[in-house]
């Protein structure tokens, strides 16, 4: 088979190398990739919202099956424009991609579904929204603002004081910082809790899950400092224990599929539920309509069966029956980035020590803003590498994949340094 994957970041340098590891796959090409990737496959110079180019590029090269890794070419309908000319490809339809590409769309399947997520309302016109934000505020409670579109991570603000709703407010509806995408806002009330990420493979009907894990959004040591697209991520997470994972699946994904399948054609492809669990209680924060980035890293370092055959049935419209044997180890990622992220960026700096880093045992470095220049590798985005280990238990996992963080430079490289810290008291347990 030929694997076409479409992204260029560390998720999808890790399912470019745990799909060419398929006794079925002869090639595996990714559309742009990395420098990264080059390495585990043929990258092809066509952007992830080129719908015409890969269409084209997966014609001519006669691509057996297509995956997706972010959610633009998702909610751009690239599913349904594969599926018109006949090429196979993983990954829910356009208007179910809504499931993301609308924070209105989603509160309101949730909603429908019965699941629980924090209380809300949406919001056209600034006044009445500032008028909501007031309101909370004599009650006490905080509010988050979110641009109901994509908006390249930057469309939700976790607000601590109504002054800062209103600022965020003003971005969205009257200075329009985020164009049509945050024409719309939904506001929340402010959830606390431990967030986790619960990604499932799913035909519509048959769900099958995969290991539970937790992102790092902040970029700081302590969860300190801006929101980030994740500095590193560990799975499993402990946060989830074993009945919670049972009621996840029958109290949110389930309805979830069912309402959507209600409303149209099944929802087929990786559904991620974006969890905060505080006690006993589990709040929806948001859905992915794909795998998450850095989770994807520590996750499939974890799976030891051949992912394609399951990507195969969900292209070509059959039942998902497969099963996934996963790794008992944990497995943890640490993202380096570049000096300024996840503001503007430095390019072009040679990153050193990648191959003495691969050397390591059960180290995969994943990467994600990387190009080549000549023999060197060097920096080309925000987030530039994806430091992932697996150890024989949490503490060992952390301490190899920074055993390999520390032996990779490049001028102006920072990380996290307690990626999985807060798991260790579960773990310990
Ligand atoms: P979202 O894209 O909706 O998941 O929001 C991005 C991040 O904002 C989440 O991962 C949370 O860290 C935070 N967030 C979103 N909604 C809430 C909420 N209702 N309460 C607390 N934090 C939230
Ligand atoms: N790691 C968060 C996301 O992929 O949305």
């Amino acid at each position: 088979m030929k694997v076409l994957v479409i992204g260029s970041g560390g998720r999808e340098h890790a399912l470019v190398w745990k799909i060419k590891q398929s006794p079925l796959v002869r090639e595996v090409f990714c559309a742009p990739g990395n420098a990264g990737i080059a390495l585990d496959g043929t990258c092809v110079d066509i952007a992830v919202d080129d719908l015409d180019g890969l269409i084209r590029f997966a014609t001519e090269t006669r691509i057996d099956l297509t995956v997706v890794g972010p959610e633009l070419p998702l909610t751009l309908g690239i599913v349904d424009r594969f599926r018109e000319r006949g090429l196979e490809v993983a990954g829910p339809l356009g208007e179910l991609a809504k499931l993301e590409g609308s924070k209105a769309h989603t509160k309101s399947v949730l909603t429908h579904a019965g699941v629980a997520t924090a209380a809300y309302e949406v919001f056209t016109e600034a006044a009445p929204a500032k008028e909501y934000v007031r309101r909370q505020a004599r009650s006490g409670t905080h509010v988050v603002v979110k641009a109901d579109g994509l908006a390249a991570g930057k469309g939700v603000v976790v607000c601590s004081s109504a002054e800062e709703a209103e600022a965020a407010i003003d971005d969205c509806l009257v200075k329009k910082v985020f164009g049509a995408a945050g024409a719309t806002v939904v506001i929340e009330e402010c959830l606390p809790g431990e967030e986790a990420s619960f990604i499932v493979l799913t035909d519509g009907a048959t769900v099958l899950p995969f290991p539970t894990s937790q992102d790092h959004k902040r970029l700081l040591d302590g969860d300190k400092g801006p929101n980030t697209g994740g500095m590193g991520a560990y799975s499993p997470a402990p946060v989830v224990t074993k009945d919670l994972e049972a009621s996840v699946l029958t109290d949110v994904i389930h309805p979830t599929l069912e309402t959507l399948l209600r409303m149209g054609p099944p929802y087929t492809g990786w559904l991620y539920a974006g969890l905060m669990i505080a006690g006993d209680t589990t709040n929806v924060l948001e859905f992915n309509v794909r795998m998450g980035d850095p989770e994807t890293q520590p996750i499939l370092m974890r799976l030891q069966s051949d992912l394609v055959p399951a990507l195969v049935q969900l292209a070509s419209g059959e039942r998902l029956e497969v099963k996934l044997e996963w790794d008992p180890r944990p497995a943890v990622c640490v993202v380096m980035a570049a000096e300024g992220y996840p503001g503007t960026v430095a390019k072009g700096d040679v990153i050193h020590g990648l191959d003495a880093a691969a050397r390591l045992a059960d180290v995969k470095v994943f990467h994600a803003g990387t190009a080549r220049r000549g023999s060197d590798i060097v920096t080309a985005g925000g987030r530039v590498l994806g430091v992932t280990a697996l150890g024989a238990d949490l503490p060992a996992a952390i301490a190899r994949a920074y055993e390999a963080v520390s032996l990779i430079t490049w001028r102006g490289a920072q990380h996290r340094t307690d990626i999985g810290r807060k798991a260790l008291h579960s773990w310990e347990r």
